[in-house]
This record gives C-alpha cells, sequence and structure tokens, in this order.
C-alpha cells in the first residue's frame, strides 16, 4: 500500500532499520558499544554479544571486534566479566572502585547469562565473509569454552548441571519478583555511605528501590572482601541461587559451542562439551515442577523451590531442553498471560498480585528476552505464538522507541533511550515487514 505522502511499508521498514543503525553508531566506542547513554556508559556482557548480531547485519568486521573486545577482558579462571570499564565515568555506580578486581582493564566481579556462543554461531552461518568468520570463530571457541568450563568448576553445587548465581546482576534480571525472597534473607552490613546514580537517568518508581541496592551492594563488598576468589565465594554466599536465565541460556551456549567447536575442528573439546550439554539438559529438568507446571529457579541458600513465575520458565525452551508435555504446558501459560496483557511475554506473571508494568523486570516486555522465547517456540513447532511474539516487540519498538523495555499492558516506551540491544533484534530478529492477514 502507499500512502498519500508516497511513503510504501518498505519505505517505513528502512526508515526503522536505519534509525536502528544509527542508535549503534552513536552507542560505539571503538571496539565495543555501550548498552545505552548516561544509563550504562560501559561495556556490558550480555548487551555486547546481542549487539554483535545487530552490527553484523551491516558491518561484520565490527560485529567481531566487538565479541573479541569482550574476550580480551576474560579473567585467567575463565570468567567473562559482567561489565569492562574500559574507560572512567563518574555517571554510573557502582565503578571500578567499589568492586576493587584489581583487573586489567578495570571490570565487575560477577559474570552474566552465556550467550557468546549462540551469538557466535549465528554469526558465522550469516556471515558473508566466512574466512574472516572461520577465523574469528577459531581464535573465540578456546576462550567461549573456557568460560563455560569455569561455570562448571566454580559454579556448579552437588553435581548437579546446574550453576549458581551469586548476585542478582548476575542473571542479568536484575530486580526480578524472583530473587525477593532470596534477598530477604541477605543481611545488610556496615558498607561505606554511597550514591546511586541509576536514578539520575531513569525513573525512580521504575528502577530497584534503596534498601534492594543496599543488599546489593553489601554482596560486592563481601565478595570483594574473599578477593574476588570464585570458587571460595559460591559455596558461602548469602544469594546462592540455581536462575533459569543463566541455566537456560549456557545450556543453549554449550549447544552452539557443540556445534562451533565442529565448525572450527576442535576436536580436543568435543567430548567436554558434549559432557556439559548432557549435564545442562539434566540440570534444567530438575527445575520442573510438576505441580506448577512451570520451571521454577532453586534458592540454594535456602534449600528451596522458588515459587513465583518470571519470563524466565520460558527460557528452557531456547536451551532446547523441554520434554513434549512440558512444551505443552508453556505454550498453555503463555496464551493465558495474553488474555491478561496487551503485549507478550511481560517479564512477570500477569496473574501474580507482585506484577508491575513498569517496574524493572517485575513486569515490562525486554526485546531480547522475547527474541530467546520466541526462537524456543519456532523450534518446538510453536511458529504460529512465536509469530505474534515477533509482531508484538516490533510493533512495540516502531510504537514507543528503541527503550530498555517496555509496558505490556499500553506499550509505553521505559527505562533507557536509543538502546543498542534493541536496536539490534529490530535489525536482525525483526528486520522484515509483519505480513499482513487478508
Ligand atoms: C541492566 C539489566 C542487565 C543489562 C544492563 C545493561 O542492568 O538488568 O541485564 O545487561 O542493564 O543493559
Amino acid at each position: 500500500m502507499v500512502a498519500e505522502n508516497g511513503t510504501t511499508p518498505t519505505d517505513l521498514v528502512e526508515e526503522k532499520l536505519d534509525q536502528a543503525r544509527k542508535i549503534l553508531r552513536q552507542n560505539d566506542r571503538g571496539t565495543y558499544t555501550i548498552p545505552a547513554r548516561g544509563l550504562y556508559p560501559f561495556q556490558w556482557n550480555w548487551d555486547s554479544c546481542l549487539t554483535a548480531l545487530g552490527w553484523a547485519t551491516f558491518d561484520e568486521g565490527r560485529a567481531w571486534t566487538e565479541i573479541e573486545t569482550l574476550f580480551s577482558a576474560q579473567w585467567d579462571d575463565g570468567m567473562v566479566p559482567h561489565i569492562v570499564f574500559h574507560k572512567e565515568d563518574t555517571g554510573y555506580f557502582p565503578g571500578p572502585d567499589v568492586w576493587a578486581t584489581g583487573k586489567s582493564p578495570a571490570t565487575s566481579g560477577i559474570t552474566q547469562p552465556p550467550v557468546a556462543a549462540t551469538c557466535v554461531r549465528q554469526l558465522i552461518e550469516t556471515a558473508r565473509d566466512k574466512e574472516t568468520a572461520l577465523e574469528f570463530g577459531a581464535r573465540l571457541v578456546p576462550k567461549i569454552a573456557a568460560w563455560h568450563r569455569w561455570f562448571y568448576a566454580a559454579r556448579e553445587l552437588n553435581n548437579s548441571g546446574l550453576v549458581v548465581s551469586i548476585h542478582p546482576w548476575e542473571s542479568g534480571a536484575d530486580n526480578s519478583v524472583d530473587w525477593d525472597a532470596s534477598l530477604a534473607n541477605v543481611p545488610v552490613d556496615e558498607i561505606p555511605p554511597y550514591e546511586r546514580r541509576d536514578t539520575e537517568h531513569s525513573v525512580a518508581e521504575h528502577r530497584p528501590t534503596n534498601s534492594d541496592y543496599d543488599k546489593y551492594l553489601t554482596l560486592v563488598h563481601r565478595y570483594s572482601n574473599l578477593g574476588w576468589k570464585q570458587s571460595e565465594i559460591a559455596p558461602v554466599a548469602p544469594f546462592r541461587v540455581a536462575d533459569l536465565f543463566v541455566n537456560s541460556l549456557l545450556q543453549r551456549s554449550n549447544i552452539d559451542l557443540q556445534w562451533l567447536v565442529e565448525y572450527v575442528g576442535a576436536s580436543h573439546l568435543t567430548e567436554e562439551v558434549d559432557g556439559w550439554v548432557k549435564k545442562g539438559k539434566m540440570g534444567l529438568q530438575s527445575l520442573w515442577s510438576e505441580p506448577q507446571q512451570s520451571f521454577q529457579p532453586y534458592d540454594y541458600a535456602a534449600d528451596q523451590s522458588i515459587t513465583s513465575i518470571s519470563a524466565s520458565t520460558f527460557l528452557p525452551l531456547f536451551a532446547h531442553a523441554t520434554e513434549p508435555a512440558q512444551t505443552q504446558a508453556l505454550v498453555k501459560r503463555l496464551w493465558s498471560w495474553r488474555d491478561h496483557t496487551r503485549y507478550l511475554v511481560p517479564s512477570f506473571d500477569p496473574t501474580d498480585p507482585r506484577f508491575d508494568s513498569k517496574r524493572y523486570w517485575r513486569g515490562p516486555v525486554w526485546a531480547i528476552i522475547n527474541w530467546m522465547i520466541s526462537d524456543g517456540l519456532t523450534a518446538a513447532g510453536h511458529g504460529d505464538l512465536a509469530k505474534i511474539i515477533a509482531d508484538d516487540t516490533r510493533a512495540l519498538i516502531d510504537q514507543s522507541g528503541f527503550r530498555e523495555y517496555f509496558d505490556p499492558e499500553n506499550g509505553q516506551g521505559l527505562g533507557g533511550d536509543c538502546f543498542s540491544w534493541t536496536a539490534a533484534m529490530r535489525l536482525t530478529w525483526l528486520s522484515a515487514q509483519p505480513v499482513e492477514a487478508d
């Protein structure tokens, strides 16, 4: 259809994609991309990997640089940190002086959901320049394997096939309702006075509370006092949770690493990676709750299951780790969530009284989580629902901008603006024009 002013739907899509490319260029700091100006001025781990997918649509070389820069901050023990503080910026708290990890470049002391293997595989599969892709892939595979090895060495408890997160920020879903009970058990220590900076860039009501921050900081200081010796931290961490973000994305990455190992011919890693794939599936299966018909995180510090239901319950689909009956139950739940909110997928159960459509990870929609759920649904044969999620996400971005997150009830754009991974999702997963039904 051609509008009165002569614009076609294709022109409109091109305009959006142009805007998305512009955002990546604006957030580009040469060798890494910041998630958003003001709010997040450094390199974040999973943001960077997902943003590389966006770069690859118009500058493959820049996409590879993004991942290489992230891995240049990998610790000797294999951990890839959640933030790399390449340059000083006082606009963010807690900065490198608080983390005090003593690394160069300066980094935080925790990790984030591992998506590097999944993103590198996608970069290779879609590469126009296969030769360069193979070169980068071959260099990155041992580093990614070292990171996964670290997860199982430093964070797997009781040979469970599950790895624990020692801080809510490791899950990527910083302020999820899922962590409320676990966080309530974390004591608040005497910590040096501090000033938050996030509420200067974003509306305070949409951000975590001050008492949450006291706990977040207590954990950072405790671990810093243990000299950031990761294998000593996990068994005693006051926050010790097997969450579904890290475990599902690690399992998906294990599978994609299996593919990468084969592709680059790193056969010495085959047996080890096969072992992770097996135990990762076993671990996720152990988080299934038959009575709740959902996957539930496990609080190892309290030795009990976490019973709230967040969007992470759908992520085992992305990990190809669900049995058919579990897939059916998850699909049924998603359809029922759709009856409660205008846009899928709210980050938290909209039928739960704790649901908050505007507060960080307690209700709003994230484009990257939608991509993962949609991808998992497609693989499980539920393309209809996958398409609804894609169409919802595209509509949210096109109506409300490249925001950090969105209100699932009225579609309002929230949090940071001109957000890198939101732009990346528009450029990759959502680049095609929606097909209108007749
Ligand atoms: C917030 C999110 C986290 C993300 C970061 C940068 O802390 O919870 O997942 O990596 O912002 O976008």
